[in-house]
């Protein structure tokens, strides 16, 4: 688990605010659900993943209760839906954290943020559209320009359970050559053997049945709407038949993006897909649901490596610098943030060079320096930082005067 400190907290701050905004403005609501659930809410996401095996935080409370903190959002979701009964579409979007007990290496931590979101109620193959693009134009807007969109379709529950077998029988004719921790995977989710890197399970992977052979007629149509939406859109993508995402819940439409610059381990910037059913798990009236979350940590990770979306300028615009004590410092930069001027200023009454020095270190475009003389005549001086000449300004007319020399303010 990291610290996350300025200027990278301020990104991550902008990364936020930037994705919640385009949602809104899709129609997404804010959803804020609890860090913590139910176990029970957890294993839904399927108990033959790593994430729920293996990987999440889970204890009993002191009233004895199975909790876990959530090692992802969609469950949550899902669960409160199952809970609310909002009227549908539900289109929700959220930030936050999440907890995954992983090996922490580059681009992969035991607490991650994500940003995500969520339509529940709707199996329109526009929605998907809908939900990728969002995506899609973040990270353009992010500056990101070695992302690419990989998608996939697991077909219809009866579809991936046929295939799942499918695999399970090939793979068992592949026996031992098959990798040992293959081996073990196969077991528990044949489908995840098709993730393995490993030399020795290449041949077996690449020779394994591919899931268009399984898809149904309707699984089939609804991905190619899919895809010849994403076509009109004018978003480029990759198919790729062996891509099955980490979590057990996706039906249908599934989708990765993945960076250009990490290791192929950590490569995914984010990940969706339509996981159709799992409300009903959760309790809930059968619903379709499609959504994706993106990595915080990870795509931050990508856009530095792409040398993109820098953090944003921390700088106040006025430094104010008070020889007399630090009362009048107090005051003005109290009245020039009420008006609306980012401000600082520096304590504990030290020298004019101590303070003088701060000034530039803040970044400020002007300081605003009281000595006695100004204090005694209310006045003050203003002296820009980057240039040019000081001068002297009555004390009630200071706000205007920052005003009319501050560069892009309004
Ligand atoms: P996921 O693929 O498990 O999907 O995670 C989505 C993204 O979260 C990953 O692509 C990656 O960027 C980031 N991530 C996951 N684990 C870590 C980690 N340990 N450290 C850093 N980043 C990580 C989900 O979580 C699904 N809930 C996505 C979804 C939403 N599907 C439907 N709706």
């Amino acid at each position: 688990m990291r610290d996350i400190v300025a200027p990278e907290s301020a990104r991550w701050q902008a990364f936020t605010r930037i994705f919640g905004h385009n949602a809104a403005a899709a129609g997404y609501q804010l959803l804020i659900p609890p860090l913590m659930e139910d176990l029970g809410v957890f294993t839904r996401i399927g108990e033959a993943t790593d994430v729920v095996t293996k990987e999440m935080y889970d204890f009993t409370d002191k009233g004895g209760r199975r909790v876990a903190l959530r090692p992802e959002f969609t469950a949550g979701v899902c669960r409160a839906y199952a809970e609310l009964r909002p009227l549908t579409p539900w289109k929700v979007w959220y930030s936050g954290s999440n907890f995954r007990y992983e090996k922490p290496q580059r681009g992969r931590y035991r607490q991650f943020d994500q940003v995500g979101v969520e339509v529940l109620g709707s199996d329109d193959a526009y929605v998907d559209v809908e939900v990728i693009a969002l995506a899609w134009d973040f990270y353009r807007q992010l500056g990101l320009q070695q992302v690419t969109l990989v998608i996939n379709s697991l077909g219809e529950p009866a579809d991936r359970a046929a295939y799942v077998e499918a695999l399970r029988q090939h793979f068992e004719a592949a026996g031992t050559t098959l990798s040992e921790q293959s081996r073990e995977t196969l077991l528990k989710n044949p489908l995840r053997v098709l993730d393995s890197k490993r030399g020795e399970d290449a041949g077996s992977v690449e020779s394994a049945p591919t899931i268009s052979e399984f898809w149904s007629p309707e699984a089939g149509e609804h991905f190619a709407t899919v895809q010849s939406g994403l076509t009109d859109l004018g978003i480029p993508f990759t198919l790729n038949q062996r891509l099955v995402r980490g979590l057990d819940y996706y039906r249908r439409t599934t989708f990765e993006f993945q960076g250009g610059t990490l290791d192929s381990a950590q490569n995914a910037l984010g990940g969706g897909g339509r996981y159709d059913g799992l409300v009903e798990s959760l309790g809930g009236p059968p619903t379709p649901g499609i959504g994706f979350s993106l990595g915080v940590d990870r795509t931050l990770l990508a856009c530095s490596d792409e040398g993109v979306f820098s953090a944003p300028e921390l700088a106040v615009q006025v430094f104010v610098v008070d020889t007399t004590g630090g009362r009048e410092a107090m005051a003005i930069t109290h009245e020039l943030r009420r008006a609306g001027i980012t401000a600082d200023r520096a304590y504990d009454n030290r020298s004019m060079k101590a303070q003088m020095k701060a000034a530039d270190r803040s970044g400020a475009q002007l300081a605003v320096i009281v000595g006695t003389d100004e204090q005694t005549a209310a006045a003050a001086m203003i002296r820009p930082m980057r240039g040019g000449e000081q001068f002297r300004v009555e004390r009630n007319e200071l706000v205007e005067q920052l005003r009319s020399q501050l560069t892009g303010h309004q």
